[in-house]
């Protein structure tokens, strides 16, 4: 059965698949609120060093343990570990992380889908400011029938690729999707940086003022990395599974690295000049693209054409990312259980489906249903993003670093990748045995308020 696993059909297939699921929500929404909030440049560059001492060592790491056993996270773990309940549970971890971010990301990328139809409805014109554009949000999330359609209608969008398969439908969907990505967001930049007015935005991205930066800056440009590069719950370590050993994992690897980096860097030149050029605050919080930007489009030429963009690269970008979260259970389903591909995609889809509408119902009628205080979405994501990630990439790092050691890993590592220097693999195993697991420790102390 392992001999008939599906492989991409070549290197950029996988690079552009791994990609897409790195880009998503996290480098267009949340990269440039975190950015507003925390100082601008300063914040950029200390994204920058947590990218690359922690963010491609792990990324290495979690395609490493995928390719090398050709299976889902808990297979993979059972085989490197012979049969270690302990690392299976970890293995098991990523599995539920899966489910639970996809329920909840999946109604974010609903929005995005709604607002594409809003937009081309012409639903912005008359809004002028953003505490409009806030009622205009509360107003439509607050009605079920809106969430929930376009929560649904995002999750049979997702379901559809998955049930092609790996190159007939990730792959493909890849090829596609990513380079309209590229377009789309230049077209945004392109837009942004010849507004009159603008250059004072491009200047808050450039101008490093270190005397913002504090602990809790570190510990968010640290949580954003992880997210961003989809770690700690085996989304790449399953990509990885369907790689030949003939390519080099990390050489893909910084690909895949860099074109997250470049993407979220993008999307700040996209907004900030903009938001700078209307004359608003940077310091927005998570309403900065939802709130600030449909209005901003109302005061440029040809925003109702730019604003539709906006939205179709929001879209675009949740969709391979939503693609990769439903990938992650149905490789495991498929796997440990034995289901044909087409059956498991169509069953998860909709148990997520079902998973997710707490979370959809937090915006209308479920408002007062709350777990330790919070609404079901904000608890979700706390759980997942903010304690089991970080747990799977302390536990990804420890068991790649130590439990199977990096000196076995490494010989796994080299398979494919003939131009690897020595003094690289050293610097990998250090970076993944000490730096990577002391560090992510320190942001899962900081998440759960003990430091
Ligand atoms: N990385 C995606 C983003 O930036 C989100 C995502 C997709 C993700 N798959 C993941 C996050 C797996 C963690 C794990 O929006």
């Amino acid at each position: 059965m392992i001999n008939q696993r599906e492989q991409w059909g070549s290197k950029r297939g996988f690079v552009l698949a791994a990609a897409g699921s790195a880009v998503g929500l996290g480098n267009i929404w949340k990269f440039p609120y975190l950015v507003g909030e925390n100082g601008g440049a300063a914040f950029i560059l200390l994204y920058l060093v947590c990218v690359i001492l922690v963010g491609l060592p792990v990324v290495i790491a979690e395609i490493l343990i995928g390719r090398t056993t050709q299976r889902n996270p808990v297979g993979s773990f059972r085989e490197l570990s012979q049969g270690n309940p302990f690392w299976m549970a970890v293995g098991g971890l990523g599995v539920l992380t899966g489910f639970l971010i996809l329920s909840y990301y999946n109604v974010i990328a609903g929005w995005c889908l709604g607002y594409v139809v809003e937009s081309f409805k012409g639903s912005f014109q008359q809004i002028e400011n953003p505490a409009l554009a806030g009622e205009l949000f509360s107003s439509l999330s607050s009605k079920p029938h809106w969430t929930l359609l376009f929560h649904g209608l995002f999750m049979m969008i997702t379901i559809t690729v998955i049930y092609a398969g790996i190159t007939k439908g990730i792959e493909r969907a890849s090829k596609i999707m990513m380079p309209a990505l590229l377009v789309l967001i230049l077209i945004l930049v392109i837009r942004g940086v010849t507004l009159k007015g603008s250059a004072a935005g491009v200047g808050y991205l450039l101008k490093v003022d270190f005397s913002v930066i504090t602990g809790k800056t570190f510990f968010l440009a640290l949580g954003q990395a992880f997210f961003s590069l989809s770690l700690g719950m085996g989304a790449l370590l399953t990509y990885g599974s369907y790689m030949s050993k003939k390519e080099s994992i990390p050489g893909s690897a910084l690909q895949i690295v860099i074109l997250d980096t470049v993407i979220a860097l993008l999307a700040g030149f996209m907004i900030f000049p903009a938001v700078f050029a209307m004359g608003m605050h940077p310091a927005q919080g998570p309403s900065l693209i939802f709130n600030i930007l449909p209005v901003v489009f109302n005061s440029i030429p040809a925003g109702y054409f730019f604003r539709i963009v906006f939205f179709l690269l929001l879209t675009v970008a949740a969709l391979t990312s939503t693609i990769s979260l439903l990938e992650v259970i149905t490789t495991f389903v498929v796997d440990e259980f034995r289901l044909p591909r087409k059956m498991a995609a169509i069953f998860l889809g909709i148990v997520v489906f079902v998973i997710g509408l707490p979370s959809a119902l937090s915006f209308c009628g479920w408002q007062n249903v709350r777990l330790f205080g919070l609404t079901c979405f904000d608890f979700v994501d706390f759980i997942s993003a903010n304690i089991f990630l970080p747990l799977g990439g302390i536990f990804i790092a420890l068991f790649v670093g130590w439990f199977w050691g990096a000196e076995k890993a490494s010989s796994h590592l080299l398979e494919g990748a003939v131009n690897l220097t020595p003094f690289l693999v050293s610097a990998w195993s250090i970076l993944i045995r000490f730096i990577a697991p002391v560090l992510i420790l320190l942001i899962f102390l900081s998440s759960i308020g003990i430091l």
